[in-house]
């Protein structure tokens, strides 16, 4: 059960529900998010019902749901969710599309990255300045002059910035030139990241772990939720199976599923899917068709000599075919680019 606190909520409201709940022996746990205040109870379900919480001053909501994550479920938000990162809508009704580099390598590769992205229909940049890598030796990211870089590139193309952050400790550093968190695959059930990233005042862009279930993945997305920022989207980004021919598996059913079961948006990466440039066009247009409400690209000018995942970056040649997909298979399916 959970007790969504009123945005009026005073400190003595949340001391009220905190102690009636512990008067029948259940235990409350309280997050303070920057826009709302949350208690989750654990104990007798039955026992909470008859404190009748919902009467108590400063208490908009009580929520009783079947799954262990509630706040982003349909359960208790019925209809579907839009989030805005930078401006830019990401949502049913419109597909939004992210480009750009998997790591920022220069200003000069951002720069030209950022340009085939817009020419690609994408509204968002993306890059990595901090990157995780399997092994210690591969390239690392440029670090926080990846971050004024895409800030640099930001401001002159318009495209709002999305970046991956990998600790803790560094989550208000990334924010402060962010305009949207990324969590990558590895860190999905970073759960000290997740409660960082929920406290920080930003939208986040969740991928899917390697080998989560959906609901693994939505748990996630309910610690970010449970710290009160419900700004998550979930993106589905290829699933280990016993399949070698592509780096990844799509679950492309993964998305009309989490999009059923919960109220955020549901984006899809082409190219960590299939780690193979060839395979991006025809996922992107599989994840357009199957209603995913984005794209998550990467591109390069030059893939050749790419820091970072060359192999599944679109070059320049490839842009114009991304560009009609957008333009027209959206419109088909009644959707807008966002
Ligand atoms: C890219 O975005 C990731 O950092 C990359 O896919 C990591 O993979 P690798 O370190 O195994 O090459
Ligand atoms: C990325 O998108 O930069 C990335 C690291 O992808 P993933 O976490 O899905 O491997």
């Amino acid at each position: 059960m959970v007790v969504v606190m009123a945005p009026e909520a005073t400190s003595a409201d949340v001391d009220a529900v905190v102690r009636l709940v512990e008067s029948v022996g259940g235990q409350a746990f309280v997050s303070r998010g920057l826009s709302r205040t949350i208690v989750g109870l654990v104990g007798d379900v039955a026992d909470f019902e008859a404190l009748n919480l919902g009467s108590l001053a400063g208490v908009l909501r009580v929520i009783r749901v079947s799954v262990p994550y509630k706040l982003v479920s349909r359960e208790h938000h019925p209809a579907r969710s839009v989030i805005r990162a930078g401006g830019v809508p990401i949502g049913p009704g419109t597909l939004t599309v992210i480009a750009g580099p998997c790591a920022v390598e220069s200003p000069e590769q951002t720069l030209e990255a950022a340009r085939m992205a817009r020419s690609a229909g994408a509204s968002m940049l993306r890059g990595g300045a901090f990157k995780p890598r399997t092994s210690p030796y591969s390239y690392q990211g440029l670090g926080e002059r990846g971050l004024r870089i895409l800030a640099d590139v930001r401001a002159e193309t318009g495209l709002a910035v999305v970046t991956e952050v990998i600790d803790p400790g560094s989550v208000d550093m990334v924010a402060s030139y962010a305009d949207m968190l990324q969590i990558g695959a590895r860190n999905m059930q970073n759960f000290a990241l997740l409660q960082a990233v929920g406290s920080a005042g930003k939208p986040v862009l969740l991928k899917r772990g390697f080998s989560a279930t959906i609901e693994e993945w939505l748990s996630a997305a309910e610690y970010i939720a449970q710290r009160g920022n419900l700004n998550i989207v979930l993106c589905e980004r290829g699933i280990r199976t016993f399949e070698t021919a592509t780096r990844n598996t799509l679950d492309i059913s993964a998305v009309p599923v989490a999009q059923r079961l919960s109220h955020l948006p549901v984006i899809v990466d082409p190219s960590h899917s299939g780690g193979r440039r060839d395979l991006v066009v025809p996922l992107t247009r599989a994840a357009i068709a199957v209603g995913a409400d984005g794209l998550l690209i990467d591109v390069h000018p030059e893939p050749k000599t790419a820091l970072c995942d060359g192999d599944q970056a679109l070059p320049e040649a490839d842009i114009r075919e991304i560009a009609d997909i957008v333009a027209s298979l959206p419109a088909f399916l009644g959707r807008e680019p966002a």
